[in-house]
């Protein structure tokens, strides 16, 4: 390996390697904003400035070079990249006490990283902000970084997001191409309360979970306030879907509390249905199984398995067909 001296100190360098990968692998810390690991590299914030040889260069976008003299926190580079993060405020409309997004504000945290207390905020809207299905767009929080259109294209690989030009200046709103699948993933990259859950609020604790819509198994958390559940968020961290979750385990949570979900079996009486304990539900199941198969054969017996279920449940649903009602016309929903 080849080195560069960072900070003062020789430090080894991969090809291809970038000063803001080689400083955090030195456990240097470099604030960003437009960068994320899971996109493409921009480096238009310009947030993460550092000094390369006497130029400041965004460390995101600088591969290191052997031999290069950087430097991440001389005062030339704490000057700047605080003037560039007092400047995205200044262009903000900040009313942090009503956002949905303040439990999370990637712009306070780099606020609180660059030394930054009393901030002056923006005062006028840009626009209103609008609701487009599950999400609020209020532009005048938009800082520009295109995390949003990244993400859509890039992971999502729908790119059905249409943002203004990042001017700070445009009245056009945020369009959501019809392609969109509302999957809320331009909500979670976006730093701030620019694209937000219109659902959101801080939860009172998070309780980590696997979805339970599909056989996937994304892992994610509800967030519980009151003693309800009022939102999902996703876990950056799940081997499974990396953060990304479909629009049903992302927004699909209103049946938990919902007045008409079923919460006791109900059994066909005439042309309607009757509310009954379990006991006489499976009951009621079981003998008229038994009584199929012991009339007609296993054979005039099917079973469909639930992609909700877990690999457990399902092995044991497809052992009772066929062991105990002798049916091989067993399959799962998840094939459908
Ligand atoms: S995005 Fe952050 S800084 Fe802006 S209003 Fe919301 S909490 Fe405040
Ligand atoms: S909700 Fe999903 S599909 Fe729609 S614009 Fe956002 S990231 Fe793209
Ligand atoms: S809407 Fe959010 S993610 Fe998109 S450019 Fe603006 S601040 Fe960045
Ligand atoms: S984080 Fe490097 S330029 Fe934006």
């Amino acid at each position: 390996m080849d080195a560069i001296i960072l900070n003062g100190m020789p430090v080894d360098v991969a090809a291809q390697e970038s000063l803001l990968e080689v400083a955090a692998r030195q456990g240097v810390l470099v604030p960003t904003l437009c960068h994320h690991p899971s996109l493409s590299v921009t480096g238009r914030c310009k947030v993460c400035l550092v000094e390369a040889d006497g130029k400041l260069v965004p460390a995101c976008a600088t591969r290191a070079v052997p031999g290069m003299l950087v430097e991440t926190d001389n005062p030339r580079v704490l000057t700047a990249r605080r003037r560039r993060v007092e400047a995205l405020m200044r262009h903000h409309r900040g009313e942090c006490a009503n956002c949905r997004q303040r439990e999370f504000c990637g712009l306070l945290e780099l606020a609180a990283a660059v030394g930054l207390g009393a901030v002056e905020f923006r005062e006028a809207p840009l626009s209103p902000p609008v609701q487009s299905g599950a999400l609020l767009i209020d532009l005048g929080k938009c800082l520009g970084c295109e995390r949003c259109v990244r993400v859509c294209r890039e992971v999502r690989r729908v790119d059905a997001l249409r943002h203004p030009r990042f001017t700070h200046q445009s009245h056009a709103p945020v369009r959501f191409d019809p392609a969109c699948e509302g999957c809320g993933q331009c909500a979670v990259v976006c730093p701030t309360g620019a694209i937000v859950e219109a659902s959101r609020h801080p939860a009172e604790r998070r309780v980590r979970t696997v979805c339970g819509y599909c056989g996937t198994g994304c892992s994610l958390y509800l967030d519980v306030r009151e003693g309800q559940v009022t939102g999902v968020t996703s876990d950056p961290f799940d081997p499974v879907g990396g953060g990304n979750l479909c629009v049903k385990g992302r927004f699909g949570f209103g049946f938990i509390h919902h007045p008409e979900r079923l919460r006791r079996p109900l059994v066909r009486s005439g042309t309607g249905f009757q509310e009954v304990d379990w006991e006489e539900a499976l009951e009621f199941a079981a003998g008229e199984l038994g009584r199929i198969r012991d009339e007609h054969g296993g054979r005039a017996l099917a079973g469909l398995g639930s992609a909700r279920g877990t690999n457990e449940e399902n092995y044991a649903f497809q052992r009772l067909l066929r062991g105990a009602l002798g049916s091989n016309n067993v399959d799962n929903c998840a094939r459908l």
